[in-house]
C-alpha cells in the first residue's frame, strides 16, 4: 500500500528564503563574494554576559532536564521584564518557557485550535505562522495587509472576517516581513473585537520610535509569544516563551512534557542573565540597527525600489519590486546570481507578498551600501 503525508502537512509551504540561502552558500563556497540581506538573523555575537552565564551554568552542572514549564527564576525574570516594560502585574505562573519561539507556537496552536477552527492573520505574514496553524488542523484566514492597508491588519476588515468558527486573531508587531507596527489604538481595537489576540512579540525592543505595546496591556485574555532570538541576538540558543491565561498552563505543561520534556537547562540560565544583565548590550545593537535602517531606506529609494511605508521595527525593509518582475522568487534568484546579493522573495510571506523583496539590515552599513549599489546597477541595466 502506498503511503503519503497527510494533506494538512502537504499544505505547509517550503521556506523559499532557505533555498536562496543555500544557493548563496554554494556560491560562497565557489569563491563568490556574497552579501547576505536575506536572513532574519542578527549578525551580532550574543552579548558576553549571556555567553559567560551559559559557560558558568555548564560548569555548575546545569546539564539535566528542568521542570517542564521552565525554571522559576527565569519565569520570574520574564514577568519582571513584561511588568516593568508594560506596567503589568502578570504572575510567573502564566509563563511557559520553550526551546525557541517556534516550539512555543507549535504547542500554543495545538492547545488553542479545534480541527477546522479559523485563525485570522495578515497577508503578508511571517512565513511559518500559517504552518503552525495547519499543523494544529486549523484554518488560516488571510486578511489583506498590503501597501493600501499600510501593511497592517485593518480593524474593520478583521471584523468582517469573524465567524462562529474564529478561534483567535494573530498579530505580529513589529512585523516580519514588513517591519511596521500596529498603533496602540489598533491593538486595542483588535483586542476588543471578541476573539482573543495571539500576539507574536518577538521583535519587541527592536523598534525605532515610540515604545512597543504588548497585547496584554489591552486584554488579560491575550496569548503572548516571545523569545530571545532577535533582541538578544540568541537565534542559535533556542529559547522562547509563552504568557497565557492561567487555565491553559496545565495543557501546555503536558504538551511540553510529551514533546520536549523541558527547555534546555543551561540555556535557561543564560536567559536569566540576558533579561537581568544584557539589556544595555541589546540596546547598543538596537542603536546600530537604527543607523542601518537609515542607510537601507536611502539606498532602496535611490535605486528605485519603493518602500511604501517606512518600517519602524524589526530589521526589515519590504520593497516593491513589481516594476522589475511579478515573480519575486525568480527576481531574487536572478539578483543573487548576477550581483552576489541575497534577498528574501516576498512570495515567502503569503500571496500578498508576491512582487516584493525583503531586505534585512542585519549587516554592516558598508555591506548594505555595497549591496544596494550592486543591485541598483543590475536593475538599471536589466
Ligand atoms: C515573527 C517571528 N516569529 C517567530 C520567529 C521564530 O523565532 P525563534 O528563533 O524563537 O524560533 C521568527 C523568526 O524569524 C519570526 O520572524
Amino acid at each position: 500500500m502506498e503511503f503519503s503525508v497527510p494533506e494538512r502537512i502537504r499544505d505547509i509551504k517550503p521556506f523559499l528564503v532557505m533555498d536562496i540561502l543555500e544557493r548563496a552558500r554554494q556560491l560562497e563556497a565557489e569563491g563568490r563574494d556574497i552579501i547576505h540581506l536575506e536572513v532574519g538573523e542578527p549578525d551580532f555575537e550574543t552579548p558576553g554576559v549571556i555567553v559567560q552565564a551559559a559557560q558558568k551554568a555548564l560548569s555548575d552542572g546545569h546539564t539535566h532536564y528542568t521542570t517542564a514549564l521552565g525554571i522559576p527564576e527565569l519565569r520570574e525574570a520574564i514577568v519582571d521584564r513584561y511588568n516593568h516594560l508594560y506596567n503589568l502585574a502578570i504572575d510567573p505562573a502564566r509563563v511557559v518557557v520553550t526551546s525557541g519561539t517556534s516550539p512555543a507556537m507549535l504547542m500554543l496552536f495545538s492547545v488553542l485550535i479545534e480541527a477546522g477552527e479559523e485563525i485570522i492573520l495578515s497577508d503578508p505574514h511571517y512565513a511559518c505562522h500559517p504552518s503552525f496553524i495547519l499543523s494544529a488542523m486549523g484554518s488560516p484566514v488571510l486578511v489583506p495587509a498590503g501597501a493600501e492597508e499600510g501593511f497592517v491588519l485593518q480593524v474593520n476588515a478583521v471584523q468582517e472576517r469573524i465567524t462562529p468558527r474564529t478561534r483567535c486573531i494573530l498579530i505580529n508587531s513589529p512585523s516580519n516581513p514588513m517591519g511596521v507596527r500596529l498603533a496602540k489604538e489598533e491593538i486595542e481595537a483588535l483586542a476588543g473585537l471578541g476573539p482573543p489576540l495571539v500576539s507574536d512579540e518577538i521583535y519587541h525592543g527592536l523598534s525605532y520610535g515610540e515604545r512597543d505595546y504588548s497585547a496584554l496591556e489591552f486584554s488579560d485574555e491575550a496569548f503572548i509569544i516571545n523569545g530571545f532570538s532577535k533582541y538578544f541576538a540568541m537565534t542559535g540558543w533556542r529559547l522562547g516563551y509563552l504568557i497565557v491565561p492561567e487555565r491553559f498552563v496545565r495543557s501546555l505543561e503536558i504538551l511540553q512534557q510529551n514533546y520536549f520534556v523541558s527547555p534546555n537547562s543551561f540555556v535557561q540560565q543564560a536567559g536569566i542573565a540576558a533579561l537581568r544583565e544584557a539589556v544595555p548590550a541589546a540596546e547598543k545593537m538596537r542603536d546600530i540597527y537604527a543607523n542601518r535602517r537609515i542607510t537601507m531606506m536611502q539606498g532602496l529609494k535611490s535605486i528605485g525600489l519603493p518602500v511604501h511605508r517606512e518600517p519602524d521595527g524589526a530589521f526589515y525593509a519590504f520593497a516593491d519590486a513589481h516594476q522589475f518582475s511579478p515573480n519575486s522568487l525568480v527576481l531574487a534568484r536572478e539578483i543573487l546570481e548576477a550581483t552576489g546579493v541575497a534577498v528574501a522573495p516576498g512570495a515567502d510571506f503569503g500571496p500578498g507578498g508576491e512582487g516584493y523583496l525583503r531586505f534585512s539590515y542585519c549587516n554592516s552599513v558598508e555591506n548594505i551600501e555595497t549591496a544596494l549599489e550592486r543591485v541598483g546597477r543590475y536593475l538599471a541595466g536589466r
